[in-house]
């Protein structure tokens, strides 16, 4: 690492005073250190020349399954709950150390290139220490952990797992990546959701995620079978569940929340809970539109994920905000969801969600150099005069007008070209793995020529 100097930029600060810089950015090793006009350029070991460049802080995905990269377009048109039994789970137990480490920089790169710079990942049962291994080398930051689904019908064998096997590769995992370089990776307990866990699970989940500190990441009320499911064994609502096992808190973060009652809204509210809103998969696996704009008005903690690639079919920020904000417009008018709100959940939302707010989520000194530099200098972004920024940015604006990605102070990505992924391996390496994967999951594969 080193001294960087990004000049003659337009810099969306995302800074409580949302101020909007024309200027320079200088960044220290990890750190963005002066933000100002025409800053001395002597001490800097690069200088990137910003001009007519847009620099936004760095998206912030609270919900991705790195595993499942590989299975994009492998899970299309099924509900969830066929989603999972007939294609998902199958899947994930033929996974390998070698197919986890290929599905994690498959997605990492498609995440880099698309200007997401923290990730909220859920892995599968086995072989997560390889995923971590991928997020280490690729530079992305990232709280992550192994799955953990101690119960359920229809699980395949290589999926099923004992509760104390469960915890004891969670705790050895955590023990090993988390605060791993400087922080930059943290472990989550990553229990699947409600009905693949044991009560004496979840229990010990909260136990421990109070204990490390760390976060707990799983899904909930995504789909109205699966909170059934949970009514019909526990009497309780799945938000009502979850607070009386203790672990409502602000240390939890909820993938969906579709399908929430107004009691279930509170709890999240008093007790602190983070919503990942991830509105493309919710559409294509058919499980209903979040409450968004409701929740808004609570003041709920709102953040954005694509969620995995084969209920998507892509993990690309642009893509998710533009759905959050226009999928309320039919339901509930023009002005529910606007173009600020999804771009504040798109970044600093997404760090209050990490409990990293202060460090990443806008352009500030003092916080972490988590930053993308746009070009947005094309038809479809233009005319750019008197174009609100973040309106742009959020209806106009793609994934091919990221140009540069810098995660920690590190250039991941420089003019298009993603530095810590080599994508040519992981192309072929990533169609080697699937091959093996659908062959070793029994699915009829033909042998089409890629
Ligand atoms: N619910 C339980 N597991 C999953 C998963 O892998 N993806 C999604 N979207 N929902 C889930
Ligand atoms: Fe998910």
């Amino acid at each position: 690492m080193g001294n960087l100097l990004i000049r003659n930029a337009q810099i969306i600060t995302m800074n409580p005073a949302d101020e909007i810089i024309m200027g320079d950015i200088f960044i220290k090793n990890d750190t963005i250190h002066t933000i100002g006009p025409e800053l001395n350029p002597d001490c800097a070991d690069k200088i990137i020349n910003a001009e007519n460049r847009t620099v936004i802080p760095g998206f912030i995905q609270t919900h991705i399954h790195l595993c499942q990269t590989l299975f994009r377009g492998k899970g299309d048109d099924l509900e969830l709950l066929d989603w999972l039994k007939k294609r998902i789970w199958p899947l994930e137990a033929a996974h390998d150390e070698d197919s986890i480490y290929y599905s994690a920089l498959l997605g990492i790169g498609e995440l880099i290139q698309s200007g997401t710079t923290t990730i909220v990942d859920m892995e599968t049962v086995h072989h997560t220490e390889f995923a971590f291994q991928a997020i280490a080398k690729s530079g992305i930051r990232a709280l992550s952990g192994k799955v953990m689904m101690d119960k359920g019908d229809d699980v395949p064998i290589g999926l099923q797992e004992k509760t104390s096997d469960s915890i004891q590769e969670s705790v050895d995992l955590l023990e090993k990546w988390n605060m791993f370089d400087n922080g930059r990776i943290q472990y989550a307990f990553s229990p699947r959701f409600v009905i693949s866990c044991t009560e004496e699970l979840l229990k010990e989940i909260r136990s421990l995620s109070e204990t490390y500190d760390v976060k707990v990441h799983t899904h909930a009320s995504e789909n109205q079978k699966e909170i059934e499911i949970i009514q019909r064994e526990t009497g309780m609502r799945n938000i009502e569940y979850l607070d009386y096992l203790g672990l409502a808190n602000e240390r939890l973060i909820l993938a969906h929340c579709i399908w929430l009652d107004e009691r279930e809204k509170k709890i999240i509210k008093e007790k602190g809970v983070h919503i990942s809103h991830c509105p493309g998969s919710n559409l294509k696996l058919a499980s209903g539109i979040a409450g968004i704009p409701d929740l808004l008005r609570m003041g709920v903690s709102l953040s954005l994920g694509a969620d995995g690639a084969p209920c998507n079919n892509n993990l690309n920020m642009f893509n998710e905000m533009r759905l959050a904000a226009l999928i309320q417009k039919p339901i509930h008018g023009p002005t529910a969801m606007n173009a600020r709100s999804v771009f504040e959940m798109a970044t600093i939302g997404g760090a209050k969600a990490v409990g990293l707010e202060n460090e990443i989520g806008s352009i500030e000194v003092g916080k972490k150099a988590d930053l993308v530099i746009l070009n947005l200098n094309n038809f479809h972004t233009y005319p750019s005069y008197d174009y609100d920024p973040i309106s742009r940015i959020v209806y106009s604006a793609s994934r091919d007008d990221v140009e540069t990605t810098i995660i920690n102070g590190q250039i991941v990505m420089e003019n298009k070209v993603v530095k810590t992924i080599d994508k040519d391996i992981v192309l072929y390496e990533a169609n080697r793995s699937i091959k093996r994967l659908l062959k070793r999951a029994g699915f009829i594969y033909n042998e089409v020529a890629f």
